[in-house]
């Protein structure tokens, strides 16, 4: 049976499954993405929001702890543009909430981690270091980034929510393209968030993208356990890209309080807000996504500019117990999430694969 799933793509990276545990920056660490990898997934490293040293110590810890290949995710937002005005007046709007933990919004707000189109500290890294894979999530790099990426041998991912934004992953020379769903937790890697949004699920689009695209397809959103990786096999993909399952492993950094919202009634109610970072991500609802209800996307600063005040407003709520303000990206299989450790989780998604597959293929 596996050898009937196994693709050239698969092989190309040495996978035994066509599994790979999404990037999630503050969430996903390089023991996650060395337990996934070791037991034959592709782990990933969510380095966009860290520096070109902070993704150095990553890769050097995922090396530590495995010889197999991993991904290293960067992040090709197009970079901030300052507005004074928009940006006093949300640290304005957001001021009560800070007052009910007793501190004060931050005076001025900064831009947390550039754009990796501007960030030729961590393209020096990545070409040095040779990770075996590298994705873009917000668009794509340059074309000299993207040469010099793949003169370095890496192979290269780019997320599209539709198939526009797949076109022109393939014309930049992409080597497969991460389709992601309106289902996915996290941030939604809409190239221009801006623009209009098609809001196509993770089954449409992945289809979408199989059949009219030359390149394999990685599905992403909404998958949770094995039986929703043999879906997406069906739908032609080559693998399946899955976060939320592997939020609460015990590698994982995710927090007491966004763990216990997952395991809890909340976790059947996701929304896709801006108001923490300036994008759009898939959040569980808490108290920021219900404040952000009530806001008009337009009021919100440029990603990642908001994301610096929500981070401090979530530090400062916290310092209280009150856990309600963090950034909980969640997908809409949240309901479905483990607390394992990561190779058993990987372990678990590859047996259920097989029984799925095995109750298709030979049932
Ligand atoms: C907590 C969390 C953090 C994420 N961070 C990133 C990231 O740093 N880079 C990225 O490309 N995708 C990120 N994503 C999106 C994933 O790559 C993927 O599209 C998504 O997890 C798939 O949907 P699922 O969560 O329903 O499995 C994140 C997702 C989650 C849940």
């Amino acid at each position: 049976l596996l050898e009937r799933i196994m693709n050239d793509f698969l092989r190309r990276l040495g996978l035994e499954f066509p599994l790979i545990q999404a990037p999630m920056a503050g969430v996903s660490t390089p023991e996650m993405a060395a337990a996934v990898s070791n037991a034959g997934g592709l782990g990933s490293l969510g380095a966009g929001s860290v520096d070109a040293e902070g993704m150095q110590q990553m890769i050097a810890a995922t090396r530590s702890k495995t010889d197999r290949a991993f991904n290293v995710n960067v992040f090709c937002h197009e970079p901030a543009i300052r507005d004074e005005a928009k940006e006093a007046a949300w640290i304005k709007r957001l001021r009560p909430e800070f007052a009910r933990f007793n501190v004060p919004p931050p005076a001025k707000l900064a831009e947390p981690y550039p754009s990796f189109l501007t960030d030729d500290a961590k393209l020096a890294v990545l070409v040095a270091e040779r990770p075996a894979v590298v994705s873009f999530h917000f668009g794509l790099p340059s074309s000299e980034q993207i040469a010099a990426l793949r003169s370095a041998g890496i192979v290269l991912l780019a997320t599209a929510t539709n198939l526009a934004e797949a076109k022109l992953i393939a014309d930049a020379g992409i080597d497969a393209i991460v389709a992601q769903g309106y289902e996915a937790g996290g941030h939604r890697g809409v190239f221009d968030p801006a623009g209009p949004d098609e809001r196509l699920g993770t089954l449409a689009l992945t289809r979408l993208l199989v059949k009219k695209m030359d390149l394999p397809v990685i599905a992403a959103g909404g998958i949770m356990d094995g039986a929703g990786i043999a879906a997406a096999l069906m739908l032609g993909a080559a693998a399946a890209q899955l976060g939320t399952a592997f939020i609460a492993c015990s590698e994982s950094s995710a927090d007491a309080g966004y763990r216990s919202t997952l395991f809890s009634s909340a976790a059947e109610n996701t929304v896709m807000t801006s108001v923490i970072s300036g994008r759009p991500a898939r959040c569980l609802v808490n108290e920021f996504t219900r404040l952000g209800a009530e806001i008009d996307r337009r009021e919100v600063p440029a990603y990642p500019i908001a994301y610096s005040v929500g981070k401090a407003l979530n530090v400062a709520a916290k310092a209280t117990d009150e856990f309600g303000f963090g950034a909980q990206w969640a997908g809409q299989g949240a309901p479905l999430a483990r607390a394992l450790p990561a190779a058993e989780l990987v372990a678990t998604l590859r047996r259920e694969m097989h029984e799925a597959l095995a109750r298709r293929l030979d049932g």
